[in-house]
């Protein structure tokens, strides 16, 4: 459990009175944060300048104020430590502190998340205020979390950082001879013959548009250390606090699928995972899902923190579209089901000025609670009060993984070819659509995650096989697993150095194909696969995309052939029998159809049963199990009720506490939560 404190689904978040200098307004916001419920307040997010208005002088006042009239009202403090922005006069002062960026210029103040990771500055003011902030609060019975810095991210391009990614390459590689053989440099005459002659990779030097690279290697382990440096910088802090908290948990609230940081690695230094949900109004809702599915899939397993979502729109995308009535606390849910044990927004009131005012709250600029938002914002406090601890810390179940891997994704993302329409994050997604559809239970796992727990395992797209992964997988199918892969997989080493001796690579034993030729088409072009004969629900033909290995089986069973052009007749899906269990290799991107029959397909013939006997398009289900009770959710993204045909066995809504069996059904927008008998 995050805290004994507050034994129930939390509710609240960002809260910045010190944006109104008026306590009026504050009495207004405690008023108001009890007719919804609100039982947790993340505070001190974008403070710095406030605390510390110069070197020596630390204030503290405000903050304690703050802390105590919320928890003499009954709510807890999510405390963050405000180094997410630097104070302008720390910038003036000690320039260090500010960033080179992409293109090498020098920032000015301005901004948040700005300050350079490998700043002497940042590295010694940050973690001071954090523990500054520690030894006050240490014994404070009001705070529930701790909340470091804010969304890390960016690259710096610096020259302290250019140092310090040399100090990496050297820790890294031992010798230039390595590192030159990593980078494979001999390739346009780039051999390094001292460690400074090694510059940061960006636009200065050898890359263009963010994410196109001469050197893949190079820039590979740019982001590596960048995220290293930054995840230093969060180390820093949490050592300082739990120097004085040692039980009170820690986070930072990470970005979902952002790009540039190796969550995986950044999770085993948190205690707990948090992250900020923000779809817009067309991102699929599978999507939303799977990304959850991945928080959760950070520190396996483990309940996370839904950190930050909006209650009603965003300000920072091109359409910024209401939450439809009843979608706020849909995508609440649908955050509980994944696994959250919080549910907090951005922001509580919402700013009079600067470019947040346009982004909606709890508290709108009215200022009253007689707003369609404020009703719904009430109405889900209600509820999660009524829950109280009964979901908390309840795990979800998974039979089938799938791999996900952010140096894998900087590696196909740099990739100069096959094709400028690879994305990696799509193909996983594809493959996770076709398995919510089926109402099938899924982790998303990273690659040092052991794979025992599960009877499949999926790895779309696994063109970078690290070292020992492929025994990894060999162990895994031996043992009686399935194991499917892709096009485009096993291609390279974690070094980004093509495994020769024919694709792919360290999978080729294990898949049974030896893939010969790789085919990119546009978009508006594509194959068939075709049948040789009907396999489970599999039969006919299909459409595919992309990339189109040119695979000969070495053992393998060719299911599917290619239907046209100069390999027509080629195997395009292909199954390989190894030791108790089976490899998958599906040689171009499949349309959903084929997908789900084939998944559909493999989960059946694995005896893993979907979440529900039949549920309609756009109904989502979840399940979490505590103390062997299982707590299924159906949730409906239709504007219409759906029917959804349960599993034998009888459940009671928790929600509304009617008995429910059989057939049953969903409101428009609406969710169930069903405890199992
Ligand atoms: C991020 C930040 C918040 C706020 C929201 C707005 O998640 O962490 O401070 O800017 O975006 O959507
Ligand atoms: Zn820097």
């Amino acid at each position: 459990m995050l805290s004994d404190k507050l034994p129930k689904i939390w509710y609240g978040g960002d809260y910045n009175p010190e944006q109104w200098d008026d306590p009026r307004i504050w009495d207004e916001d405690i008023r108001m944060f009890k007719l919804a419920g609100i039982d947790v307040a993340t505070l001190n997010v974008f403070s710095w300048a406030m605390i510390q208005p110069d070197e020596t002088t630390y204030n503290f006042e405000f903050l304690d104020a703050t802390i105590n009239r919320l928890y003499e009202n009954g709510i807890h403090t999510c405390l963050a430590t405000s180094t997410g922005a630097h104070p302008a006069w720390m910038a003036k002062k000690y320039p260090d502190i500010l960033r080179v960026d992409y293109h090498g210029r020098k920032r000015k103040f301005g901004g948040r998340h700005n300050s350079c990771p490998n700043s002497p500055t940042y590295r010694r003011f940050a973690p001071l205020l954090a523990e500054k902030l520690a030894e006050r609060y240490r014994d404070h019975p009001a705070i529930v979390a701790w909340h470091v810095s804010n969304e890390y991210g960016g690259y710096c391009y610096c020259e302290r950082c250019e140092a310090a990614f040399r100090e990496w390459l050297k820790k890294r590689y031992g010798t230039l001879e390595n590192l030159n053989k990593a980078w494979n440099t001999r390739f346009w005459g780039h051999t390094f013959y001292d460690w400074d002659e090694i510059v940061a990779p960006n636009e200065l030097s050898e890359e263009w548009n963010g994410n196109r690279t001469n050197f893949q290697g190079i820039s590979i382990d740019y982001r590596r250390f960048q995220s290293d440096s930054l995840l230093e910088c969060f180390k820093l802090e949490y050592d300082a606090i739990k120097k004085h908290t040692p039980h009170i948990p820690v986070t930072t609230n990470l970005m979902g699928t952002y790009p540039e940081l190796d969550y995986f690695k950044w999770a085993k230094h948190m205690d707990v995972v948090s992250w900020d949900n923000y779809p817009a109004i067309d991102t699929p809702v599978s999507f939303t899902a799977m990304t959850h599915d991945l928080m959760r899939g950070l520190k396996s397993g483990q309940p996370f923190m839904l950190m930050e979502q909006t209650p009603s729109q965003q300000n920072w995308q091109p359409y910024n579209s209401l939450k439809r009535p009843g979608v706020m606390r849909l995508w609440s849910w649908q955050a509980v089901a994944r696994g959250a044990d919080t549910v907090m927004f951005f922001q509580l009131r919402r700013s009079v000025g600067a470019c947040e005012k346009f982004h909606g709250a709890v508290i709108e600029h009215v200022g009253h609670e007689h707003t369609r938002v404020f009703r719904e914002v009430a109405e889900l406090g209600r509820e999660l009060k009524m829950l109280g601890d009964r979901i908390l810390d309840a795990r979800v179940e998974a039979k089938v993984a799938i791999v996900y891997d952010w140096e894998n994704r900087w590696a196909v993302s740099l990739s100069s070819g096959p094709s400028i329409a690879l994305d990696y994050l799509k193909e996983v997604h594809n493959y996770y659509d076709a398995l919510y559809r089926r109402n099938i239970q899924v982790d998303m796992i990273g690659v040092d995650e052991p794979l025992d727990r599960y009877d499949i395992v999926i790895a779309p797209v696994l063109y970078m096989v690290k070292t020992g992964y492929a025994a990894k997988l060999e162990a895994f199918v031996a043992r009686g697993g399935t194991f499917v892969t892709t096009f485009f997989s096993g291609i390279v080493d974690e070094r980004d150095i093509v495994r020769t001796g024919g694709y792919p690579g360290e999978l080729r034993r294990l898949l049974g194909i030896w893939a010969e030729e790789i085919d990119a088409l546009p978009p508006d072009r594509k194959n068939r696969i075709v049948m040789t004969k009907p396999y489970g629900e599999l039969e006919g033909e299909y459409e595919c995309s992309l990339l189109y290995d040119l695979i000969h089986p070495e053992g393998a069973e060719t299911i599917a052939v290619y239907g046209d052009d100069f390999y027509a007749g080629m195997p395009v899906v292909t199954v390989n029998r190894f030791g108790a269990g089976r490899a998958w290799y599906v040689a171009s991107s499949p349309d959903g159809e084929f997908l789900e029959r084939f998944l559909g397909t493999l989960c059946a013939e694995k005896k893993i049963r979907p979440l529900v006997k039949a549920a309609p398009e756009g109904v989502e289900c979840s399940r979490r199990v505590k103390d062997g009770r299982g707590f299924l959710f159906l949730l409906n993204h239709n504007a219409e009720a759906k029917e959804v045909e349960l599993h034998e066995g009888r459940y009671t809504d928790l929600l509304t506490g009617e008995a429910a069996e059989g057939r049953t059904v969903v409101p428009g927008r609406g969710v169930r939560l069903l405890e199992e008998a």
